[in-house]
């Protein structure tokens, strides 16, 4: 890929396309990551004395219609706050002119029609912002639309910032030659939704660990009672397949021997530490047990690279983040080269100042998914093109 880093742009208007998709409440923002993630790019091509143009989603508006709730107005101000200069907004395409140090961001790009069925005429206009198109937003990168793809194949300079440039060399090192013993730990609620990720992922680690509802779907697969716990009865011929295409493969995959499970999933829950033999007809698992923890411990502790997405057990309710907190303290301290992708591991490691421990924080949750699942991304498909 053309990289944003070597371009000469003094005095050219450079348009940015970032992933600035945070989460919101009531108009302010929960999680500023996203943001912090996309501002060395902002402030490089300000540096560099480019005047920036910044394009981003916001949720998922009815495209084509304006709505206050997803204005990209408060990232705007909080951009300028990070950045110690105004951002404004432009709500329309003729409104988005800047001069070189000066930094504007274009109203939410799903405002205008035709940005997600990567209509040419909209994505033209868009590469045509500017003199140089930086396709920097990896969270979006899975996303075939006008400010992702289509531009970026009409711009007569396509490139990629330093964050998608990042995520790519991170992914790569998991995806392409890893240092080895590699391990996948993919948590989450549903095998259905992650059976590509297993599948591919299957092809390439030496140790894989299932969290949350996929466990329990692999354990009662394996002939174990699962109480009333989520899991997926129309997929266990599919996790006894996986398991035993982990055996022919040589791949560890290593199930819960304990448990901890309550009778609702509910914050300061009673909970009872059980083997996995004695779920109760009328709990739920909820969390991995101290045996079971101990043991995901000893099997990576010889990791080199590790990936993970997705937690252990329903971590966002206390107590049952104990075995995800777990687990990431163990990697964090660990030697592997970690990347860590998807909204739950990502907050955990954040909530629990472990982020900087860890080789690499993902900013793309579905992006970061369809990497491990093989698929090729079409916006980098694009870049890759236009190198
Ligand atoms: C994300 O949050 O995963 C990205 O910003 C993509 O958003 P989308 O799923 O609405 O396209």
């Amino acid at each position: 890929m053309k990289k944003f880093v070597d371009l000469d742009v003094r005095g050219k208007t450079v348009v940015i396309r970032q992933d600035l998709n945070v989460p919101m409440k009531n108009g302010t923002i929960t999680n500023d990551k996203r943001i912090r993630a996309a501002l060395p790019t902002v402030k490089m091509a300000l540096e560099k004395g480019a005047g920036v143009i910044l394009i981003s989603h916001l949720g998922r508006p009815v495209e084509g219609e304006y709505a206050e709730e997803f204005s990209l107005k408060p990232v705007a101000e909080h951009l300028g706050k990070a950045l110690g200069m105004p951002v404004s907004v432009a709500r329309e395409l003729s409104e988005a002119k800047v001069q070189p140090g000066q930094c504007l961001i274009l109203e939410n790009i799903r405002f205008f029609k035709g940005e997600k069925k990567n209509d040419p005429e909209l994505a033209q206009k868009l590469a045509d912002l500017g003199d140089v198109y930086v396709m920097d937003a990896f969270g979006t990168a899975h996303r075939a639309q006008a400010s992702t793809e289509g531009a970026v194949r009409r711009a007569k300079i396509a490139c990629a910032g330093p964050l998608m440039v990042s995520e790519v060399e991170a992914f790569g090192r998991v995806l392409n030659a890893p240092k080895r013993p590699l391990a996948a730990i993919i948590g989450g609620a549903k095998v259905s939704t992650k059976l590509g990720v297993l599948n591919n992922l299957l092809e390439k680690v030496d140790i894989l660990i299932v969290g949350g509802g996929i466990a329990n779907t692999f354990l009662a697969a394996m002939g174990h009672s699962v109480g009333t716990s989520l899991y997926e009865p129309d997929l266990l011929e599919e996790a006894r397949k996986i398991m035993q295409k982990a055996k022919d493969k040589g791949c560890k995959l290593p199930l819960p021997v304990d448990v901890v499970t309550a009778k609702e999933l509910a914050s300061g829950q009673k909970s009872t530490e059980v083997a996995v033999e004695q779920v109760p007809a009328d709990a739920m698992i909820l969390d991995i047990g101290s045996k079971t923890e101990a043991l995901y411990a000893d099997i990576l502790k010889d990791a080199k690279t590790v990936v993970w997405n997705g937690p252990m057990g329903a971590f966002e309710t206390e107590p049952f983040h104990k075995g995800t907190v777990a687990l990431a303290t163990d990697l964090a301290n660990g030697q592997a080269f970690v990347v860590v992708g998807g909204g739950d591991s990502v907050a955990c490691v954040e909530k629990y100042a472990l982020a900087d421990k860890m080789g690499y924080i993902s900013t793309g949750g579905g992006a970061s998914l369809e990497l491990l699942e093989g698929k090729e991304l079409p916006a980098i498909a694009a870049l890759e093109a236009r190198s």
